[in-house]
């Protein structure tokens, strides 16, 4: 039996061009400064990306990317918008530190109030460890945003968040490892080996119908995908998830972002979703 067709939303998204992508520094697995990096592919991928979501319905905003933070392409790190409100990020590493006042700079140059923003105390690398769905929001630990940053976060937004610890340093974000694909619904899907037992525990007994992925899709980074509620775009090679999402009723969508990959990243570290 086919499944019946999902119901995509229109979503606003973040995005910043890779213009000044290097790899420079290795701050994960992925990250080896001595591979070239093909900027004008790179660029290319990018915008295949960008014009796929525009294509698809959906609105990109722009980033200004800046010269001194090679990694700025990972807009989702930079900030995490729940209702409107904007909970900002604190990087782990010094690289990074300065993205989170451009991501401040961006919101009240486009019209967020004050009272909107949140400067947080504790480390919390936006939505690289946090996931949104109707009913909770998803937080890593383990390698990034601080177990505070969880508190932080649930006290700002109002919502449940739940605390999961990630234990595989080349899952070292929880997007990385963990895909929302249908907020309403609470339908995620995840790699379960990225996790420690306990927080696979409180997965299974959250979230009984994932779509759990291979241990090669995670390794593809197919985890780190964007769904609209139908289209679901993710790493090209991460063909093992193709099946099984459109068993679920969903449209994949593979994009190649291999450039990106060099630094640790792909489709979802490249998206922020602002969500009204
Ligand atoms: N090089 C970046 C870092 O290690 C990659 C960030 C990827 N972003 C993400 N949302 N997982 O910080």
């Amino acid at each position: 039996m086919r499944p019946t067709p999902r119901e995509s939303s229109p979503r606003r998204y973040l995005m910043c061009p890779p213009a000044h992508f290097t790899v420079t520094y290795s701050i994960n697995p992925w990250m080896d400064p001595t591979k070239p990096v093909d900027l004008p592919l790179a660029l290319a991928q990018w915008e295949d990306l960008r014009d796929r979501y525009l294509s698809l319905g959906h609105t990109v905003e722009l980033l200004d990317p800046d010269p001194a933070l090679p990694d700025m392409v990972f807009a989702a790190n930079g900030a995490t918008v729940v209702g409107g409100r904007v909970l900002g990020a604190r990087f782990a590493h010094p690289e990074r530190t300065a993205e989170a006042d451009a991501h401040l700079a961006w919101f009240r140059r486009n019209g967020w109030a004050e009272e909107d923003l949140w400067i947080p105390e504790h480390v919390n690398e936006g939505e690289g460890d946090f996931a949104v769905t109707a009913s909770w929001i998803l937080a890593g630990t383990g390698f990034r945003s601080s177990p505070l940053s969880h508190g932080e976060a649930q006290e700002f937004f109002g919502r449940p968040v739940i605390g999961l610890e990630l234990v595989d340093p080349r899952y070292y974000h929880l997007d990385t490892a963990l895909c929302v694909l249908d907020e309403a619904g609470d339908e995620i899907m995840y790699y379960p080996g990225a996790f420690s037992p306990g927080s696979r525990a409180v997965l299974a007994r959250l979230f009984p119908g994932a779509l759990l992925a291979t241990e090669e899709d995670a390794a593809a980074l197919g985890l780190n995908a964007v769904s609209d509620g139908r289209h679901v775009l993710l790493p090209q090679t991460a063909t093992g998830l193709l099946a099984p999402l459109r068993a679920r009723g969903f449209e994949p969508v593979g994009m190649d972002l291999g450039e990106l990959l060099k630094g640790g990243g792909s489709v979802k570290c490249c998206t922020q979703e602002l969500r009204p």
